[in-house]
This record gives structure tokens, C-alpha cells and sequence, in this order.
């Protein structure tokens, strides 16, 4: 037995889809003319739900606002199930690209974020993708796990192959253990580029002087990335493998924000497909559902 949190307005995501023992409560959302915003759960529904209580919270879009909701729900909770273990889970964990202070003067947000979530009454909090696990458990007060999607997202593509032949791409160097450890699982070969971003501006720019093997060979490359955000740094490699002579490039990432024009920018490189969750979205750009995301929850409970 369990009890899951949800938005009202994300009901339709766990609608139908979550073990049938556990019970679901809806939090509504209201905005002030003042753009202050407050959160309602039923009193009498919360203080008979059972433990665990799953606080399931897509914080995307609208991140700031979502943040503070966050916060209050987690003040209602302390009142009704403070004695529970309640159990936070952020499909996508905002603020979490911040895993340290890239330049004096930054806050460390990652650690900002999760020592006031956890300082509301966290027993546990589960992610999925995160940029950096390990700062993800080294900064949580409370048990952390992030759960991996790729390998699922991956499977997918590599069981469709038939003949064609297929390397994966880690297109910086943290991707590189994640995306060797997938060549290892799929018995397939992998590849690394080597991306550096301007901490000011936030340009990117590419080093392609350690890709090794001979990029020509492969029909279909995967770039494997846990976000892609604007798509600048899927684009800048697809348009390299493509001018190297890869027949097909396809975009894997667990993450898919796609703003500022990522479409077309994916789109105009040559990218031939893009695959990821609905950590962040929930639309016709998805290929995986949440149906894969709450099983993954279920088993960590
Ligand atoms: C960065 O280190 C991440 O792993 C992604 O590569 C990055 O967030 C993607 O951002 P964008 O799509 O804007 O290039």
C-alpha cells in the first residue's frame, strides 16, 4: 500500500497506471492576482492515506513556481503525515546542472535546493537521469537514488537494427562512463566528443580530436545525453557525424526540455529521430510514457 501526490492537473499522467493498491491525492493549485501561489490538499483524504506517502512532483514547466508549491505541499504534509515516511520523486531534479560553483560568485544549487526540500520532512527522494548522481547523493541529507532511463531508451533502438551497423555517442566526456557502460550492455560500439561550454556565455564549442574509430563505417549513430535543452549540443555533433558520413543520426536523451528553437535546430543538423521520456513533457514528442517511469517507482519502494 502506498499514497501518491500528485498536481491535479498531472492526474492524467498516473491515471490507470500505478499498482492497484495505492491510492492517489490530488493537490490543487491556485494563483494570487499578485503572482504568490498557494497550494490545497483535502484534509480528510490526506490524514487517512497510508504510508509510504509519494510525493510524485513534476516541477516542469513553470520550475520556480512548481519549486515553492513543492515547499507548501510539504508544509500540509508535516501537519497530516509528519510520523510517515514520505517519499519525493522529481521525474526531472530542477537545479541540478548546478552541481558546483563554475564561476565565484554562483550559488551551489543542487545542494541549495535539495537541504530545503529534505529540511521539510523528506524521508527519501528518488530522480531519475540526474547530471551528476554522485553530488545528487553526496549533497542529499536524506537517501538519494537516481534511477537510469537510458538503457530502456537505448534497447529500444539497438533491438531495431536488424543488419545496420550502430555506434553510440557520448557527445562530451562526463557522458563517456554512462555510454561506455551501454556499449558494454548492448554489445555495440561507442565513440566520445569532447564539448566545452562558455561559463559565461554559455556557447558551445566542439573537439572532435578524440573521437577514434572510423565514423564513416557506421549507418546509425546515438547520441546519448541525459537533457537536451535547446539542442545546441545534439545539433553540433549530429551535423559533424553527418558530414562524416553516418547515414542515420538518432537523439537519445531521458530529459527533453527541446526550447528555444531545439526542434528546428535538431532538425536542420540532420537528426534523424529524437527519443527520450516524459520527465519534463508530456506531448506527442515523447516516445516513452510514464508507463515506464512508475514501475521504476513502484520497484524502488
Ligand atoms: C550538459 O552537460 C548536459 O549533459 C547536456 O549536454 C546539455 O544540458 C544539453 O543542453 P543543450 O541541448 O542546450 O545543448
Amino acid at each position: 500500500m502506498a499514497t501518491v501526490i500528485v498536481k491535479a492537473s498531472d492526474l492524467q499522467r498516473v491515471d490507470g497506471r500505478l499498482p492497484g493498491d495505492w491510492t492517489v491525492c490530488s493537490v490543487e493549485v491556485k494563483d494570487f492576482p499578485n503572482g504568490e501561489t498557494i497550494v490545497y490538499i483535502d484534509p480528510d483524504q490526506v490524514s487517512t492515506a497510508d504510508p509510504p506517502y509519494i510525493l510524485l512532483w513534476w516541477a516542469y514547466p513553470s520550475v520556480q513556481d512548481n519549486v515553492f508549491r513543492l515547499l507548501e505541499v510539504l508544509d500540509v504534509l508535516d501537519v497530516y503525515c509528519g510520523d510517515g515516511d514520505v517519499v519525493l520523486v522529481l521525474p526531472y531534479l530542477p537545479y541540478s546542472r548546478q552541481d558546483k560553483r563554475f564561476r565565484e560568485g554562483e550559488p551551489l544549487t543542487l545542494r541549495l535546493f535539495l537541504e530545503t526540500v529534505c529540511s521539510r520532512g523528506v524521508d527519501r527522494i528518488i530522480s531519475f537521469d540526474v547530471h551528476n548522481p554522485v553530488a545528487f547523493m553526496r549533497y542529499s541529507p536524506v537517501y538519494a537514488v537516481s534511477i537510469s532511463l537510458l538503457p530502456s531508451l537505448v534497447e529500444n533502438i539497438v533491438r531495431s537494427m536488424g543488419d545496420d551497423k550502430l555506434v553510440l555517442v557520448a557527445p562530451d566526456r562526463g557522458r563517456a562512463p554512462l555510454v561506455d557502460s551501454l556499449s558494454s550492455l548492448f554489445g555495440v560500439d561507442y565513440l566520445v566528443v569532447e564539448k566545452m561550454r562558455d561559463r559565461v556565455t554559455g556557447e558551445v564549442s566542439f573537439n572532435f580530436e578524440t573521437v577514434g574509430g572510423e565514423i564513416s563505417s557506421y549507418d546509425v549513430a546515438v547520441i546519448v545525453d541525459d537533457e537536451i535543452s535547446t539542442g545546441g549540443t545534439v545539433a553540433g555533433v549530429s551535423s559533424f557525424l553527418k558530414t562524416r558520413g553516418v547515414k542515420r543520426v538518432y537523439a537519445v536523451a531521458t530529459h527533453l526540455f527541446l526550447v528555444g528553437g531545439a526542434e528546428e535546430r535538431l532538425s536542420s543538423s540532420g537528426v534523424d529521430l529524437v527519443m527520450g521520456s516524459d520527465t519534463v513533457r508530456y506531448d506527442e514528442h515523447v516516445a516513452i510514457s510514464i508507463v515506464d517511469l512508475l514501475p521504476d517507482i513502484a520497484g524502488s519502494m
